[in-house]
């Protein structure tokens, strides 16, 4: 299928990740040498990838994320090769990195001869091997590491499914490849091995405490679930709002606020939507509802976090509810992503919450 789109086309390729269209990815991978951008499937989100030695192509995702230039971008590889190509690392921490790999992980390593504009400039650079069939044979059919951040527009909800990177990208890339919907819906998990101790910089898919049975200690900085506004963070990508659906999101402390924060909105008839994993929904059935899964089976909560993003925006309300909730997996990333999405509007007193609706 190609999209008109203006003068520029998009090819939407459809494939399963259980059986990789070897053709298609080639065609793909052809667009990838040529400097041009593809959108492609890995285990956590979608990502909007370009050679990550091409700088003018590396600028392009740039300019059609409408990121800053100051957030460096993720390096996809297939294996160790393109590793060394762009990073040192050699000893135990290699053979550690070995055994995590290809997971939702991504390190941060002294950087070799990879462009600025990737590693804005820092002297790491963020690498990671997806763990994903389509990721991985796009890598190794372009011969070249991959650059590549979330598919979606700087601080919106990242893209999880092709529909929301056709949403975003339709007409700015050339390809779009529909690997079907992403297998945990939370980007990966950050870590800063590149001097010890070891740092989380961004909590993701992959539980920090799986991470550390093979690195070690790490460390988990404060700084970590704020959104910093000054300039001086560990990664770059931690001080912007992120994540944000278009309408105000209101984040409650639990079940129990957000409950009679939404029977008395009710009565004053205002247009909002909850997002709630379904072992709640019963406490709004009168209420438009967006659910999440269980909160029993965290993936179903990971899974479809972004999606019930996208949807409160196309949903016929002004606003969404949603409430911090504990997890056995995936709480350190959820949480984040909520306080992240929601930015200014966590509502930790009730009363004013619901006086500034009088
Ligand atoms: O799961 C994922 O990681 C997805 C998929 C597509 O792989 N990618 C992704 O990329 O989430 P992005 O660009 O949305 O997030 C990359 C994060 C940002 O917070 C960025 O600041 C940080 O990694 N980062 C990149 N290079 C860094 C570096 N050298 N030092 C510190 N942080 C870095
Ligand atoms: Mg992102």
């Amino acid at each position: 299928m190609t999209t008109d789109f203006g003068a520029r086309m998009t090819e939407i390729m459809k494939m399963s990740k259980k059986n990789v269209d070897l053709e298609k990815i080639k065609l793909a991978a052809r667009e990838i040498r040529g400097g041009k951008l593809v959108v492609f499937p890995t285990e956590t989100v979608y990502g909007i990838g370009a050679d990550a030695f091409n700088t003018k192509a590396c600028r392009d995702i740039f300019r059609v994320k409408n990121r800053a230039a100051d957030n460096p971008l993720i390096v996809h590889i297939s294996d160790f090769e393109q590793l060394d190509a762009i990073t040192y690392v050699d000893g135990e921490l290699r053979e550690k990195i070995r055994r995590l790999w290809p997971n939702p992980i991504t390190f941060i390593l002294k950087r070799k001869k990879i462009p600025d504009v990737v590693t804005a400039g820092m002297d790491t650079v963020a690498v990671r091997m997806p763990n994903n069939r389509i990721a991985l044979s796009l890598i190794r059919e372009s011969h070249t590491p991959i650059a590549a951040p979330s598919a979606n527009i700087s601080t919106f909800p990242s893209a999880t499914e092709a529909k929301h990177a056709i949403e975003d990208f339709n007409g700015k890339v050339s390809v779009i490849i529909d690997g079907g919907r992403s297998k945990f819906g939370i980007e990966s998990t950050v870590i800063d091995v590149s001097r010890k101790p070891y740092r989380l910089l961004r909590p993701g898919a992959f539980e920090i405490g799986d991470a550390e049975k093979v690195l070690g200690d790490i460390i988990i900085p404060k700084e970590v679930n704020k959104t910093v506004n000054k300039a001086k963070v560990l990664s770059p990508g931690m001080k912007y709002r992120h994540y944000s659906p278009r309408k105000p999101l209101f984040l409650f402390e639990n079940f129990r606020d957000m409950k009679a924060a939404s029977d008395y909105l009710l009565h004053k008839n205002l247009k909002f939507a909850v997002i709630s994993p379904e072992d709640y929904a019963h406490f709004f059935y009168k209420t438009r509802i967006i659910t999440l899964g269980s909160i029993e089976n965290p993936i179903s909560i990971s899974k479809n976090l972004f999606r019930s993003f996208r949807r409160l925006d196309i949903e016929e309300v002004d606003f969404g509810l949603i409430s911090k909730m504990r997890l056995k997996k995936f709480d350190l990333a959820v949480r984040n992503r909520l306080e992240k999405a929601a930015g200014k509007n966590k509502v930790r007193n009730l009363k004013k919450f619901i006086e500034s609706f009088h």
